[in-house]
């Protein structure tokens, strides 16, 4: 299956989206994850992107279609995918609709987790990451065996600078001003369906796994 996996920051896409890539078994490509690493690295793609990431904009569009197309043209990507924070922008989904039509396929869903602003934001604020195997953890919701300290591999665990509060509410700005066409132009197209984000990751991923045995 090809699925695009949508919705606010902090609504659950990343915690979803690594359940269903099991259960369906297609790879998940998180551009935001991709992103994240090249700042780690301080490769040249990181270094152009960084200030983007801190800030809670957007990476230019020029920039995200060079690296997803050669993304979803890697040999993992052949059995299908999940699309994890791709596409943000109407210009993004065209870009997507050329990958797609060069690899002679095409999108099945397109799949719109929906909370309240109150929520996402408490999610966003107590979330906390492994900056070496990339695991995430909530304070309240998941928290780490030992306080600070990652299950996996043991790394001491830290907040993502675009989790601060302030940039918080810039994020939610720009998914309203820049995403927000992205759900009707593929509403439009009969592609989008809306899940439910509240409640436990195991009952909204119950709600998406139901939703993907009736596509
Ligand atoms: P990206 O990494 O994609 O960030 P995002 O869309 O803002 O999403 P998040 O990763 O913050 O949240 P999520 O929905 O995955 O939630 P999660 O599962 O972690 O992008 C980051 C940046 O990269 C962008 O701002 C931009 O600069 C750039 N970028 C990326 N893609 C781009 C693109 N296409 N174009 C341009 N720029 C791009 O959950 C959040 C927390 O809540 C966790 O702690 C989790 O444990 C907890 N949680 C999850 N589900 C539940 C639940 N059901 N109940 C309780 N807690 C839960």
């Amino acid at each position: 299956m090809r699925i695009v996996l949508m919705g606010p920051p902090g609504v659950g896409k990343g915690t979803q989206a690594v359940r269903l890539s099991e259960k369906l078994g297609v790879v998940h490509v998180s551009t935001g994850d991709i992103l994240r690493e090249a700042v780690a690295d301080g490769t040249g793609l990181g270094k152009k992107v960084r200030e983007y990431l801190e800030s809670g904009q957007l990476v230019p569009d020029g920039l995200m279609g060079d690296l997803i197309a050669e993304r979803l043209g890697q040999d993992d990507a052949r059995g299908g995918f999940i699309l994890d924070g791709f596409p943000r922008t109407l210009e993004q989904i065209a870009i997507l609709d050329r990958v797609l039509r060069r690899l002679g396929v095409e999108l099945d869903v397109a799949v719109e987790l929906v909370a309240d602003e109150a929520e996402i934001i408490r999610r966003l604020g107590g979330r906390r990451v492994c900056p070496q195997c990339r695991q995430v953890y909530h304070l309240e919701n998941r928290p780490p065996k030992a306080a600070g300290v990652c299950d996996a591999c043991g790394s001491a665990l830290v907040q993502r600078p675009d989790d601060e509060e302030s940039v918080i509410r810039d994020r939610l700005e720009v998914f309203a001003r820049q995403t927000r066409p992205v759900h009707d132009a593929y509403g439009q197209r009969g592609l989008l369906k809306e899940v439910d984000g509240h409640g436990d990751p195991a009952d909204v991923f119950e709600r998406v796994a139901g939703l993907m045995e009736r596509v």
